[in-house]
């Protein structure tokens, strides 16, 4: 394979001076006609229009060659990301498992190491800990929020440090900024999976240091639950040039990615080499989808975080929840760190305990009527799973402990919808876990309302 020096991997940027919302529509792609003739017009009038949807442009996408692994709709996808991330180039993907495995795989092979925070998302926590060991690669995994516990787990073989941007389900935001440092220091890139940024609407990591963004595209980006899709940010900040010894893959004397594409060597070896050996090629109509998708996530994405920070507060009142775990809130142990890091809102992910256990959380998400219960995260609608029983059902108890998931919780994807629907399929949802008119009776006496659940689900011997 070669790989033409005409890269279609590029920053398209035609008007920097864009806001957010705009670029979501009009960023990464340039309209053709432009020009109105007057004195052909009627005759000629569809000549000189253009279509305000992109279509699905035809071209084959079979990732084994430079000419044909450049798909015009996903090239299009992949500009408006890199744009809204404040990247430089961007490489989309078949999923957000994609992106991550992609991204290990285009820095990292036998016999190196990697650091993670032990909060990531189930998926890939599985990955690192599992696919990563049986290709020879070791993940650290850092369980703490100090930088210096990262530093102190970084060596001559370590590829790259990785974090969510907000933890999945976790919330657990940690200093970008500090890690970026070590970071530098040490040589090594600093990745975020800005899953839960909503595509740079509440957090764009690559302004506080981060040198490589990924996301699933299958949450907030498309936001339908019709596409499943990833993407991989290069923010052109990192130097390959100064780090041959411990990056030679961007250095080969045949493909000399460095040495040709200097800040997009990185997107440009995930999309010319990765993706092609993978072959975890995103399609063209998954990329029209997530397109349509993006066009509407700023108004989304403001209407989310206003419904999750209200909820966030109503949950709190609700005698059933016996603690809620949500960014904005002043007393939450990442509040600091948010104010930081996110503009606009603190995402649209609630986790709650429900006094009353496993038995409890079934016996809620079985009376909703109108929310649905799925593993999915992100969708317009609003989606809540039980994580003990679904994403960490294959954790062991103590990985399960230390990531904070206990079999009370449940996790709550806030959606768009009117905020009272919400708000009633809650609360009569909640009556089911005792008997209808209960709660409202026992109110605040919680330790009573307590051993009532108790009582009810377990038996008289597992009242307080
Ligand atoms: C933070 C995060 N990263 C990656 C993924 C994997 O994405 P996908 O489902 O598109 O493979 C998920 C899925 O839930 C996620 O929450």
């Amino acid at each position: 394979m070669t790989i033409g020096t005409d890269s279609p991997i590029s920053n398209s940027s035609q008007n920097p001076s864009w806001e957010f919302e705009t670029q979501l529509l009009h960023a990464g792609i340039s309209h053709g006609a432009r020009l109105l003739n007057l004195s052909e017009f009627g005759s000629f009038y569809s000549r000189f229009t253009n279509a305000c949807r992109l279509s699905i442009l035809p071209s084959l996408m079979c990732s084994q060659c430079a000419d044909c692994s450049v798909q015009p709709t996903v090239n299009v996808l992949q500009n408006r990301m890199a744009e809204l991330e404040g990247g430089v180039a961007a490489c989309g993907v078949a999923s957000g498992s994609a992106a991550v495995v992609m991204t290990m795989l285009a820095l990292a092979g036998a016999g190196d190491n990697f650091i993670s925070s032990f909060h990531v998302h189930a998926g890939t926590f599985h990955q690192f800990g599992t696919l990563a060991k049986q290709m020879g690669i070791e993940c650290r995994f850092v369980d703490s929020q100090n930088p210096v516990d990262f530093e102190a787990a970084i060596d001559g073989k370590t590829k790259f440090v990785w974090v969510e941007s907000i933890s999945n389900p976790g919330n657990v935001i940690l200093d970008f900024k500090a890690l970026s440092l070590i970071c530098q220091n040490k040589g090594i890139p600093l990745i975020c999976d800005n899953t839960f940024g909503c595509a740079g609407y509440f957090c764009r990591p690559i302004e506080h240091g981060v040198d490589i963004v990924v996301h699933s595209a299958t949450k907030w980006i498309g936001g339908h639950g019709t596409t499943i899709g990833g993407i991989i940010i290069d923010g052109g900040t990192f130097d390959w040039g100064k780090h041959t010894d411990r990056f030679p893959q961007f250095h080969d004397p045949k493909s000399k990615l460095w040495e040709r594409f200097s800040h997009r060597a990185f997107a440009v070896r995930c999309q010319f080499e990765i993706l092609r050996d993978t072959g975890s090629t995103l399609s063209a109509p998954a990329a029209q989808q997530l397109l349509i998708g993006l066009e509407s996530l700023a108004v989304r994405c403001e209407r989310h975080a206003q419904n999750t920070a209200e909820l966030a507060d109503w949950l709190q009142e609700q005698p059933l929840v016996a603690w809620v775990n949500y960014i904005g809130h002043k007393d939450h142990q990442y509040h600091q760190e948010a104010l930081k890091y996110f503009k606009r809102g603190f995402g649209s992910v609630i986790c709650f305990g429900l006094r009353g256990g496993f038995q409890a959380c079934a016996r809620f998400c079985n009376a909703l009527k109108m929310v649905i219960i799925t593993t999915n995260l992100g969708d317009a609608k609003t989606l809540v799973v039980h994580p003990a029983s679904t994403t960490h059902e294959h954790f062991s108890p103590e990985e399960r402990a230390k990531s904070g998931v206990t079999e009370d919780m449940i996790r709550l994807s806030v959606g768009i919808e009117q905020i009272r629907d919400i708000k009633a399929d809650f609360k009569q949802a909640f009556e089911h876990i005792t008997e209808p008119g209960e709660i409202r009776k026992v109110n605040k006496g919680k330790i009573h309302l307590q051993n009532e659940i108790n009582r009810r689900l377990y038996g008289p011997s597992a009242c307080l």
